[in-house]
């Protein structure tokens, strides 16, 4: 029997004292504000207090712990607890608050020592906290904050009505700082098993048994599931079905997160103990782990149609005759690695089954792209499947595809009974896609002044195992690979290949960081070819209006990038050490394919309660919804709730992808807000008690190479300019980030995008390599991956410019992934400058900095 202290509580548990704290207080005494972010002692996800020291829960034992007292967040006193939620909400510190709790405790155990510390001490306080969503510096605004309210120096007052250009909190930032949003892992249901996952152990092998029949007797084993017990479909994808839910006997693996068997058992002791159990036979074949070989004649075929998944080609005017005459060529080619998402929250999903129903419950993009999927799994009809969206502890891209949900769900139809499956860090790793690793040659011509004439690009992308989002991924690689600038003559070829890596997917940029790194080192080159400066060849290029991009598309009037590179110019002049980059980015899936955002809005209670299927992945969609809504209707925040990402009670509203729910999901609520006045007329909500209005918003545009003299191919696009400063030691010591917005629906929200995108892409400079060797990735834990800590980062200033004349959701362009797009090229610069080396590759290499840096 052990005995335990928990925010002054009393627990006897009976439990091996070996036993971690995390897994105590998560499992045994359900306080589910401590996340397992990693297990490994790394994230601070998972932080406590023990008599007064912060301490990771994960790597201490019951055992070490002795009798010491343990504090988490639900044991701070209640009126010092919302000190720190107003703090954390009004200062923005709150993304997809998976760290938050964590970064809560250690919050308090600074300020408990120190009641004034300074941004640094707070910074290196948070050295055992990641946050991979903000970049910090609001969670170091929203420490100093509090403490200035602990000590009586500041009164948080009303808040202002949610208004369009609001730095309104978000609502979701209390529940989330105060340890109560619920995450899937946080749900327990009665009479529930735990899944695991028993996967391939090399990245090409070829199954030639699986005998489950001791692991089927196992003490705790309820069920044990191989391929051919999946009722429907034996694949699934987003766009091509391709993925194995799990291989067969007699097939391939493709890589090393291909599932193989799926065991749910009492406990998940008994889950994993199981899995280890399970006895494979395998021919280990060669893998093909480099897109070149994969595409040389005698290859082995790693899908039925070849290892081409897509090719996508551009071409405009002549590019020969133009790069021919021009006054200065640039020919190089870039390589851009594997980086990994690194959400804080692993993947996790519980099924909870009813007759021939099924509630899934899961953090995911798309609701309705889940239920879609697996009901083909399961086969049933959608309608039986109702998909509900948890808080999502951050995705970027990589909680697209079916991860963990289709397993968990299968468990659960097969059992009867509801069954959790949670990734371990490890899992995590192995199992979701990447940003895709590239290869691009480009060469770039320009005249005597610095204009740019043409443009050659091949992209070889390498999109792993399966195809998830990869031909589009290319596609959006092929026409941004011009940059934010006029060229009129361009051949643009790009393939994505097969190979035996980890799928590679969507990550914020969509293909568009790896192009802008190779087009943005091109422009300081043919810059420095002409004897003019890095920011004027960028401002001479610079799209206006009536300017074509790569896709023909006519820019028209919401093209603000010359005013990002105006308020940086001073910058630039004023400093020895600084890297310039641009970056463009489309806003919506585009090229033809449906996409509309939707919303129902209800009365109901004297309120109205707006009901749409996008998911918020932590970037605070339902405080731009709010903001939207209220201004356009003219009613309070306290009449309208919002409801989101529930198949069984949401219209669907599109993935949370291609930076498009602000603009999509927001023109829709919108027009219904327009719906809702017009039907108030001078009355109020009263006269419509159990109406509903619905709205949508479809962006209509046209498919890539059209035959239409002014093809539309994205409704939108976000452009900015980032510069990097360097100190005299060659570290960081600021980014300057210039972001033309359109409308700024909520600054705060905005600010904080932008800050954590940088800090993504200076890790992408700097730091981040998903490398395989034989296709089995090298980083297995969350330790090796270089992602940044508080006391690392780079200060960040934001500078958001509006304009244009988008009619839609007030001219808003969504900011989700422009905003890491041209941060690595922006390094590169940097250092080209300091030391006089171009780095044609990711990570940069031989750098003063490279993980020395620290504030
Ligand atoms: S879960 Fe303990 S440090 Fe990550
Ligand atoms: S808000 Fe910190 S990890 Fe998402």
């Amino acid at each position: 029997m052990v005995i335990l202290n928990v925010n002054d509580q009393q627990f006897e548990l009976d439990v091996n004292p070996e036993t971690t704290l995390l897994t105590v207080l998560r499992q045994h005494l359900k306080i589910t504000s401590v996340k397992n972010g990693c297990n490994e002692g790394v994230c601070g996800a998972c932080m406590v207090l023990i008599d007064g020291k912060t301490r990771q829960s994960c790597s201490l034992s019951l055992k070490k712990l002795g009798d010491k007292p343990v504090m988490t967040v639900e044991g701070i006193r209640p009126e010092e607890l919302t000190i720190y939620t107003e703090a954390f909400a009004r200062a923005g510190a709150v993304q997809c608050g998976f760290c938050t709790p964590g970064m809560v405790i250690s919050a308090k155990g600074i300020l408990d020592q120190n009641a004034s510390p300074t941004r640094e001490e707070i910074a290196v306080s948070l050295r055992k906290n990641l946050c991979r969503c903000t970049g910090y510096q609001k969670i170091i605004d929203a420490i100093e904050l509090a403490g200035r309210a602990l000590r009586g120096e500041e009164q948080f007052g009303p808040l202002p009505e949610p208004r369009i250009g609001e730095r309104y909190p978000r609502r979701d930032a209390y529940e989330k700082t105060a340890g109560k949003a619920v995450f899937a892992d946080d749900l327990s249901f009665p009479n529930m098993l735990y899944g695991a996952v028993i996967r391939s152990p090399v990245a090409r092998a070829k199954i030639i048994s699986i005998d489950t029949s001791e692991v089927e007797k196992m003490p705790g084993v309820a069920a044990v599931l191989t391929a051919k017990d999946i009722p429907g479909s034996l694949h699934h994808g987003l766009i091509f079905n391709d993925w194995p839910t799990l291989i067969e006997v007699g097939q391939e693996t493709r890589y090393v997160g291909d599932a193989l068997v799926l065991v749910a058992a009492e406990t998940p002791e008994a889950a994993s103990m199981a899995v280890q159990a399970i006895k494979l036979e395998y021919k280990e074949l060669e893998p093909v782990t480099d897109v070149e070989a994969a595409i040389k004649e005698g290859a082995p075929g790693l899908h039925p149609k070849g290892n081409i998944l897509s090719t996508t080609r551009l071409k405009r005017g002549d590019v020969n005759t133009a790069l021919k005459d021009s006054a200065h060529l640039v020919s190089c080619t870039y390589e851009v690695p594997f980086t990994e998402h690194a959400f804080l929250e692993p993947e996790s999903a519980v099924a909870v089954p009813k007759g021939q129903e099924m509630t899934l419950y899961v953090g995911t993009q798309s609701v309705f792209e889940d239920q879609h999927q697996i009901a083909e799994i399961l086969n049933i009809t959608p309608k039986k499947l109702r998909v509900v969206n948890c808080f999502v502890g951050g995705a970027f891209g990589g909680k697209e595809d079916l991860s963990v949900q289709h397993h968990a769900a299968l468990l659960a139809w097969k059992t009867k009974r509801p069954v959790k499956l949670t990734l371990s860090r490890r899992e995590s790793l192995m199992v979701h896609p990447k940003r895709h690793a590239m290869k691009i040659e480009m060469t770039t011509g320009v005249d005597g002044d610095g204009r740019l004439t043409g443009l050659k690009a091949r992209i070889l992308a390498d999109t792993g195992a399966y195809a998830s989002m990869g031909a589009q991924v290319l596609e959006r690689a092929c026409t941004h690979a011009t940059g934010p600038y006029r060229i009129d003559n361009l051949e643009i070829e790009g393939s994505a290949i097969y190979t035996n890596n980890p799928p590679a997917g969507a990550f914020r940029g969509f293909g568009v960081p790896q192009a802008a790194f190779a087009n943005e080192s091109q422009m300081d080159q043919l810059a420095e070819l002409v004897g003019i400066d890095p920011w004027e060849i960028r401002y001479r290029n610079a799209l206006e209006p009536g300017d074509r991009l790569a896709t023909g598309q006519k820019i028209d009037n919401n093209v603000g990038l010359k005013k990002t590179l105006e308020a940086v110019r001073e910058v630039c002049n004023e400093n020895s050490y600084v890297g310039i980059a641009c970056g463009m980015k489309s806003i919506g899936l585009g090229v033809g394919t449906p996409d509309v955002g939707r919303v129902k809005a209800e009365i109901k209670g004297g309120k109205v309660v707006l009901a749409t299927g996008a998911a918020c992945i932590g970037q605070g969609l339902e405080v731009a919804l709010l903001q939207i809504f209220c201004q356009t209707s003219g009613l309070p925040a306290e009449l309208v709730e919002l409801c989101i990402a529930d198949s069984g009670s949401t219209p669907a509203s599109g993935t949370t992808t291609a930076s498009r729910q602000s603009l999509f999901t927001g023109e829709a609520v919108r027009r219904a807000a327009v719906k809702v006045k017009d039907a108030m007329g001078e009355g109020d909500l009263s006269a419509l008690e159990g109406m509903y209005f619905d709205a949508d918003f479809e962006g209509v545009t046209d498919r890539l190479n059209s035959e239409k003299e002014d093809p539309i191919t994205h409704i939108a696009y976000g452009f900015a300019t980032q510069v990097v400063v360097l100190n005299e030691e060659g570290r960081l010591k600021k980014v300057l980030a210039s972001h033309d917005v359109g409308k700024a629906l909520n600054p705060l929200a905005l600010e904080g995008q932008i800050e954590g995108a940088v800090v993504m892409g200076v890790g992408y400079a700097l730091r981040e390599n998903f490398a395989t060797e034989r296709g089995v990735p090298k980083q297995q834990k969350m330790a090796s991956l270089g992602l940044w800590k508080a006391n690392e980062t780079p200060e960040i200033e934001v500078l958001i410019h509006e304009g244009g004349d988008l009619e839609y959701a007030y001219g808003a362009k969504g900011i989700g992934e422009i905003a890491t797009i041209p941060t690595a090229a922006a390094v590169a610069n940097a250092y080209r400058i300091f030391d006089g080396e171009r780095r044609l590759s990711l990570p940069l290499e031989n750098t003063p900095y490279q993980r020395k840096n620290r504030r």
